[in-house]
């Protein structure tokens, strides 16, 4: 495994594997690693026969408020938890290697962000696209791998990709949680044990929204909506968001459809978490496979 810091070093590598045929596979993270980010680099291992994992702290996808400083940083673990999965190049770029003096151009989309966490968020994809493109860029994947517990991010890249005619193909992995149903996340280390206990109530409120609609046959959003604030709310938590929208253009849906994005935002203590589930009622498994594609 190698560790490479420099911008141009890691794109003269990458660059040279292409030119000997060989794939690329890419995973952007922020480091602190978890299990999940170990599960989106065991499936970048199965893709190609190059895997790059970057972990970049990327200050421009944090708000002014938010959590940049406090980020945890656990670079020594972070190594030798992908040095055991047979990782090729770790790229670590500073802010400065990435944002040198003068940097200026951004990209931002036009609808997508206006949705979800990017309503108190504003700034937040725009910095995500950006700094995502400029890793593209960089280390040339073939596969880029993400995982599904950010959906809108997910969707986001999905469609820079799209717009941009990138040659890359997106595989999305699906929410890894911990034993009682919480995603796991690098910012619940920043949970007291209490919150803790409470935090699990962000996932049993999707969990609740997905049984009223498959078992109860509910379908009326704004009463889904009611139920998954409670949830949050009697546990301690602050809501931030609870959506019943469209997985496409993560529009508001006013009724349940085929298939519908069920995602929130809460915090509890200081913590903002997220989760989402996606609820399917295609009846077929062809048809499931359509709605998918
Ligand atoms: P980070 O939060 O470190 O996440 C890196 C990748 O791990 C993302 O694709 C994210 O969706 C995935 N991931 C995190 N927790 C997950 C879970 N419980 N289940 C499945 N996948 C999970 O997301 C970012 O970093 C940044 O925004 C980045 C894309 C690197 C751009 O700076």
């Amino acid at each position: 495994m190698q560790t490479v810091l420099d911008v141009a070093a890691m794109q003269s590598r990458a660059y040279r594997h292409k030119r000997q045929g060989e794939s690329i596979a890419l995973v952007p993270t922020m480091g602190a690693l978890h299990e999940a980010h170990l599960k989106l680099v065991r499936r970048a291992r199965s893709e190609a026969s190059v895997v790059i994992v970057s972990i970049f702290v990327n200050p421009t996808q944090f708000g002014p408020k938010e959590d940049l400083d406090r980020y945890p940083r656990t670079l020594e673990a972070d190594l030798r938890k992908l040095e055991a999965l047979d990782v090729d190049y770790v790229f670590i770029p500073s802010a400065k290697q990435m944002y040198p003096e003068g940097f200026q151009t951004e990209v931002s989309l036009k609808y997508l962000p206006k949705h979800l966490c990017g309503l108190s968020r504003p700034t937040h994809f725009a910095g995500v696209a950006t700094v995502v493109l400029k890793l593209f860029n960089i280390c040339m994947p073939d596969t880029a791998v993400f995982g599904l517990k950010d959906y809108q991010q997910y969707r986001i890249i999905q469609q820079m990709i799209a717009d941009l005619n990138l040659p890359i193909r997106i595989v999305g992995v699906p929410t890894v949680r911990e034993e009682d149903g919480l995603a796991e996340s690098s910012r619940n280390t920043y949970l007291s044990p209490e919150e803790r206990k409470k935090a699990v109530a962000i996932a049993q409120a999707l969990q609740r929204i997905e049984d009223a609609i498959v078992k109860h046959g509910k379908r009326d959003a704004g009463e889904l909506i009611e139920l998954g604030i409670r949830v949050i709310e009697d546990a301690g938590g602050r809501v931030d968001y609870v959506a019943v929208a469209d997985p496409d253009t993560l529009d508001d849906l006013q009724q349940v459809q085929k298939r519908t994005l069920l995602a929130a935002a809460a915090f509890f203590g200081n913590t903002r978490l997220i989760d989402n589930r996606m609820v399917d009622l295609s009846e077929t498994v062809e048809e499931k496979d359509a709605e998918n594609r």
